[in-house]
C-alpha cells in the first residue's frame, strides 16, 4: 500500500487486495439485485453516461426534481444494507464512531464518465467521503473549492480508496474517462465506484 495526498485527497494505492476486491464485488451483487441500476438524468433532463444505486438508509438520486437522497429506490423499496466489509473500510479508514448512512454505487461503462462536481447535499460537511474503486481504471482529476482553476490528475485503479475530509471535502472532482476492459475483476468489463457518506 502505498499513501499519496493530493490537494488534500488522501488517496491509498492498492488498500484492498485482489481477494478483498472479489470479495466486496461478492457482496454488492444482491444489493445490485435487489436495487437495480438507474440511468439518472438531471434536473435538466440530462441523461447521466454513470448508472447508479445506493446501500444504507439514504440514496443518492437524481432525476427531473433535482438532486437529494432518498429513502428508498424508485422501485418503491428500502435500499439493502450496506455490507459489513465495506463499512469496515470506513472503520480503518476514519476511526470514526460514527457510521456512514448511504453508500452510493456508480457504475461506470465503456464512455461513461462523470463531469467536475462537488459533493454537497449533505447536511453536515465536517464527515469525510470515503471512495473505493473497483474494476476498471479511471483518470480522477481534482479541481479546487470553487469552480475553475488549475486541476490535477490520477488514474485510480481497482482497490484504490480515497478519503476526502477537512478542506478537500468540497473540492471539485470528477472522473474524466475509464481504460474499459483494462481489469478483469468485473466479467464485463467496467468501473465500481462505491461513495461511503453520512448524509443526516
Ligand atoms: C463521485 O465523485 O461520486 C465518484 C468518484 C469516482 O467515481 O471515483
Ligand atoms: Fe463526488
Amino acid at each position: 500500500m502505498n499513501r499519496l495526498l493530493l490537494r488534500g485527497f488522501d488517496i491509498r494505492k492498492s488498500y484492498l487486495d485482489g481477494t478483498a476486491q472479489a470479495g466486496l464485488i461478492e457482496a454488492l451483487r444482491p444489493i445490485l439485485k435487489a436495487a437495480p441500476l438507474i440511468s439518472p438524468v438531471t434536473s435538466r433532463g440530462q441523461k447521466m453516461s454513470v448508472r447508479m444505486t445506493s446501500a444504507g438508509e439514504f440514496g443518492w438520486i437524481t432525476d427531473r426534481a433535482g438532486y437529494r437522497y432518498e429513502a428508498q429506490h424508485p422501485k418503491g423499496l428500502p435500499w439493502p444494507a450496506i455490507p459489513e466489509d465495506v463499512l469496515r473500510i470506513w472503520q480503518e479508514l476514519t476511526g470514526l464512531d460514527r457510521r456512514p448512512d448511504s453508500c452510493l454505487i456508480n457504475y461506470y461503462g465503456e464512455g461513461a464518465r462523470m463531469g467536475l462536481h462537488q459533493d454537497k447535499d449533505e447536511a453536515d460537511f465536517s464527515w469525510p467521503v470515503v471512495s473505493v474503486s473497483l474494476g476498471d481504471d479511471a483518470l480522477f482529476r481534482i479541481g479546487n473549492t470553487t469552480r475553475g482553476g488549475k486541476t490535477e490528475s490520477i488514474w485510480l485503479n481497482s482497490g484504490d480508496v480515497v478519503v476526502m475530509g477537512g478542506p478537500a471535502r468540497l473540492t471539485y472532482h470528477g472522473i474524466d474517462r475509464i481504460r474499459f476492459s483494462s481489469s478483469r475483476l468485473l466479467p464485463k468489463g467496467g468501473r465500481i465506484n462505491l461513495t461511503l457518506r453520512i448524509v443526516t
